[in-house]
């Protein structure tokens, strides 16, 4: 398990400049507390592209290390460049010769831009529209809410039907005059389930409004395992009544952090991405994206990287993810008490309980303990795995550590009261989101609060009312909170 950080902090600037070497040395010895995603145990955050490739990409990166792409007209490479991956992921998109776009520097930027670009159209178009709208599967990313909330928008979550692929009938109630987008994912997050693209897709043309496809993790691999013969329902440009689409590159693409690519089907959409400002004294400003600055690097290391690995190179990564997620699957399938939430032939891997003493956060927690690293999903408490093709070698050893976590839990019933398991079971379960908020936003403000960065470890366990409940009345709460979800979910209809 990772050590803890044994450097003095520091507060101010040196009096005088340091020794490279010495600093060289500090930025190595600071990764002591870090997920060691090279060793395969850690399942998003990291795509790891393997050694030959990532020396790779970070020459093409430093090549451009200096460079801004913020004026297209001062750096031309760079827009030559992000033209060429613009118009490549296009191209696999099955885009046509009007599909258009711009890199950004993630999902989260993408999708913001989408939002504004929904927004600002229907500004343009009907601007009787005053409180713009949005209609989500309850499962797409939360980017979206923080578009909605950053650009003013109102967001309807749509339900989901029992296999999480967003209920198209619900969509289409939500509809209404002040609806300025639909969104569906491809796949979505939580579950790695693609929504019926093309389902919302023939209510958008109807109701003639855009729809963006959020495929920031499958863009750069769906089409892939499409080719390897693998059913994959149709999302892309080939749906008429798609708009726009986010894809990263810093997933699937296997390019440096920081690169992303929003496609429109055509200028018409485009054009409302872009932000002009005509009158600052500093002059005319033009920009597409969200920041000014945008670094030359990761535009280059895109450009690079997709092409070093070509179509041969995304296929072969694509197999072996499958592989590796195949044998996932497999091996949970087989675990006593256990259910797949994911479908197959997609990259992402989730399981659940399915027997009333395996608790979810208590086998995470036994999970953890043997050095993985773990991403706990609540509204089913569930597990993500993000399967890479690094992950195909470490599989079997996943396996054999779930099934003893499993065993474990079902030996020591009090687990799920104790420690990560009872936090987690809380957050998840607690209806008072109020509270949680808070919670959650005092440990940022620990982590960012002038104070932050003094605790060495892991931040403390909220010692606020969350914390306190949870030492004093741990099972109690525990118990009715369960009965209170099953009462939630009987009168939902879900039981
Ligand atoms: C489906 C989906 N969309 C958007 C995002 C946001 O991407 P980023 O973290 O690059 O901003 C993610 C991140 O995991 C995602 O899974």
């Amino acid at each position: 398990m990772p050590g803890a950080i044994d450097l003095p902090l520091v507060r101010t600037l040196p009096v005088q400049g340091r020794d490279h070497a010495t600093l060289l040395q500090e930025l190595e010895a600071l990764r002591v507390a870090d997920a060691d995603w090279r060793d395969g145990r850690v399942f998003s955050l990291v795509y790891d592209p393997g050694h030959a490739h990532e020396a790779f990409l970070q020459e093409a990166h430093s090549r451009y290390f200096c460079e801004n792409g913020l004026n297209p007209m001062a750096f031309k490479s760079l827009h030559r460049m992000e033209t060429d991956v613009v118009r490549m992921v296009g191209a696999l998109l099955h885009g046509d010769a009007e599909t258009c776009g711009t890199m950004t520097s993630g999902g989260t930027e993408s999708i913001l831009l989408a939002v504004k670009t929904a927004r600002d159209r229907a500004r343009r178009l009907h601007p009787w529209n005053q409180r713009p709208e949005i209609i989500l599967p309850t499962t797409a990313h939360v980017a979206f809410d923080k578009a909605a909330d950053a650009f003013g928008l109102r967001i309807r979550r749509a339900r989901l039907m029992p296999d999480m692929r967003v209920d198209v009938r619900h969509v289409k109630r939500l509809i209404n005059r002040h609806t300025v987008l639909l969104v569906a994912s491809a796949p979505q997050y939580p579950h790695g389930v693609v929504d019926p693209v093309a389902d919302v897709a023939k209510l958008a043309q109807s109701h003639k409004i855009p729809m963006h496809v959020d495929a920031c993790v499958g863009g750069l691999i769906l089409p892939f395992i499409e080719r390897l013969g693998r059913p994959v329902p149709l999302w892309d440009f080939r749906v008429p009544g798609v708009t726009s689409i986010s894809a990263d590159l810093h997933k699937y693409g296997y390019t440096a952090k920081g690169a992303s690519v929003l496609l429109h089907r055509s200028k018409d959409y485009l054009q409302d991405q872009i932000f002009i400002a005509t009158d600052w004294p500093g002059g005319v400003y033009a920009s597409p994206t969200l920041p000014g600055t945008r670094p030359g690097g990761t535009i280059a290391a895109a450009w690079a990287g997709m092409q070093a690995l070509g179509e041969d190179g995304y296929l072969a990564l694509a197999r072996q993810t499958l592989a590796a997620a195949d044998a996932l699957r497999a091996g949970i399938a087989g675990i006593d008490g256990l259910r797949l939430l994911s479908p197959d032939n997609m990259p992402i891997v989730t399981w659940t309980s399915a027997a009333p003493d395996i608790d979810v956060y208590a086998v995470a927690d036994q999970l953890e303990a043997r050095g993985w690293h773990i991403d706990r999903q609540q509204d089913p408490p569930s597990v993500h795995l993000t399967v890479m093709a690094g992950h195909e070698r470490i599989a079997p050893a996943y396996l054999q550590d779930l099934r003893e976590a499993v065993q474990f839990v079902r030996a020591h019933p009090g687990a799920k009261s104790q420690g990560n398991a009872a936090m987690y079971g809380m957050m998840a379960k607690v209806p008072f989101r109020g509270m949680i908020k808070k919670t959650v936003r005092d440990l940022y403000l620990e982590l960012y609060g002038p104070e932050g960065g003094k605790s060495q470890g892991d931040p403390a366990p909220p010692d606020g009312f969350v914390g306190k409940m949870l030492a004093q009345h741990g099972e109690k709460i525990d118990r009715a909170l369960d009965a209170y979800q099953h009462l939630r979910a009987r009168l939902m209809g879900r039981n």
